[in-house]
């Protein structure tokens, strides 16, 4: 019988390989990160002679996960527990688990830190443990886990898993995406590529050199998966290709002809100004996207960042400073570090104004190339201010255009 939320029992994917992970239907937040569709957190359990767990799931759901293990397994015959990542999501049921198993944990050397740092009254000291690292393989008789460490995807201490004989790719953080779903693999649930994109573009959009590294590990070690199974959301099978071809776009940079522009608005001003923008590059025969910050969450807008090339960010000035919503975004855009794009900064003001100038100076601290100058407007655009717009938005098209 499930639990209330819980839906459904242990799922295999091929002979031998369970998914026994958690579905979080409920969850809204993801560290900042909007996830209205929910999430999940997978985790796997693979029996040959011996068994491993890879990964565990985050702590209020720790139940959900060994119900699960119990159809397949006596969770306290567990051999192995595959620590990939050591963030709480993947991590957080680990002391309930072992409670229950004296199973060895396998881990990279900084997983070991981090474990050290989030479970001190358990420590490693306590459990077995043994460090991995990229090339080490595990027999578990007829199934031969190798393990592949990829760091900063998504924290240090990140490592990815493939399973040699049913070539599974066990990816953790990386190919991911915060969808809630009672199905487990793509062809199941039709297009994920957005929820993949949103995913990529608020978890591993400043990682981009790390990213093509691993790609190169992996051609070294010739891994060469037909099934990506991440450690949130569904296994990538049916479109494998179509995944692996975007990240490598994604982690390149590539942008295309498409400019967003970005605001928020006090007394309408500056939504005045940013609509003009807008269609004026929409005139000029490029893809716009206008996103305001009150109606848009900022990790949709960092999706729509993901392939935009040029963008504009519009604030009114408050206090002598940034419009509250401008500010947070900023932040968080200046964290993701996005790569290759040109923005222009435009807004109303008052009196003394100045908000402008503050965009202009956070966009080049989150490594944006600034098109210079900006445009600032008092009280209200008329005329001859909307004809100021227009040349912004000429001038985002031919940016966006050139790249
Ligand atoms: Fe899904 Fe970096 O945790």
């Amino acid at each position: 019988m499930s639990t209330e939320g819980e839906t459904g029992g242990a799922v295999e994917l091929t002979k031998g390989v369970y998914w026994v992970g958690a579905i979080d239907w409920n969850g809204r937040d993801f560290h900042g990160f909007t996830t209205p569709g929910g999430t999940t957190y997978n985790s796997y359990l693979v029996v040959g002679e011996k068994t491993a767990l890879i990964d565990t799931v985050k702590v209020p759901f720790a139940g959900e996960m060994l119900r699960r293990i119990s159809q397949i397994i006596d969770p306290s015959k567990l051999d192995y527990i595959v620590v990939n990542h050591m963030e709480p999501d993947h991590s957080g049921s680990l002391a309930e688990l072992k409670k229950q198993t004296n199973a060895k944990i396998l881990i990279t050397k900084r997983g070991v830190d981090i474990l050290n740092g989030y479970f001190r009254d358990a420590s490693s000291e306590k459990w077995d443990f043994e460090t991995v690292q990229t090339g080490d393989q595990l027999d578990l008789g007829s199934k031969t886990l190798i393990f592949l460490e990829a760091p900063m995807l998504h924290w240090p201490d990140s490592m990815e898993t493939f399973l040699k004989e049913d070539r599974i790719l066990f990816s953790n953080d990386g190919f991911g995406q915060h969808i809630a779903t009672s199905k487990r693999y793509d062809f199941e649930v039709g297009d994920v590529m957005p929820e993949a994109a949103e995913y990529y573009a608020n978890i591993l959009m400043p990682f981009h050199m790390p990213l093509l590294s691993y790609f190169r590990v992996l051609e070294e070690l010739e891994i060469e998966p037909l099934q990506i199974a991440p450690s949130h959301g569904i296994i990538w099978k049916q479109d494998l290709k179509k995944i692996l071809e975007a990240y490598r776009a994604w982690a390149n940079g590539e942008v295309k002809e498409k400019v967003l522009v970005i605001y928020d608005t006090m007394w309408g001003s500056t939504e005045i100004m940013a609509n003009e923008i807008a269609e004026t590059v929409l005139a000029e025969g490029v893809e716009v996207k206008l996103l305001n910050l009150r109606k848009n969450t900022r990790s949709h807008i960092m999706k729509e960042m993901l392939d935009a090339a040029v963008f504009a960010v519009g604030s009114p000035t408050l206090n002598n400073g940034l419009f509250p919503t401008v500010g947070d975004f900023l932040i968080y855009l200046k964290g993701l570090r996005p790569q290759k794009k040109k923005a222009l900064a435009f807004g109303s003001y008052g009196w003394g104004g100045g908000a402008v100038k503050i965009v202009e100076q956070e966009l080049k601290n989150a490594g944006v190339e600034v098109l210079e100058p900006g445009l600032q407007v008092k009280y209200r655009p008329y005329e001859k201010e909307l004809e100021g717009c227009r040349k912004l938005g000429e001038q985002l098209a031919a940016a966006a255009k050139e790249q």
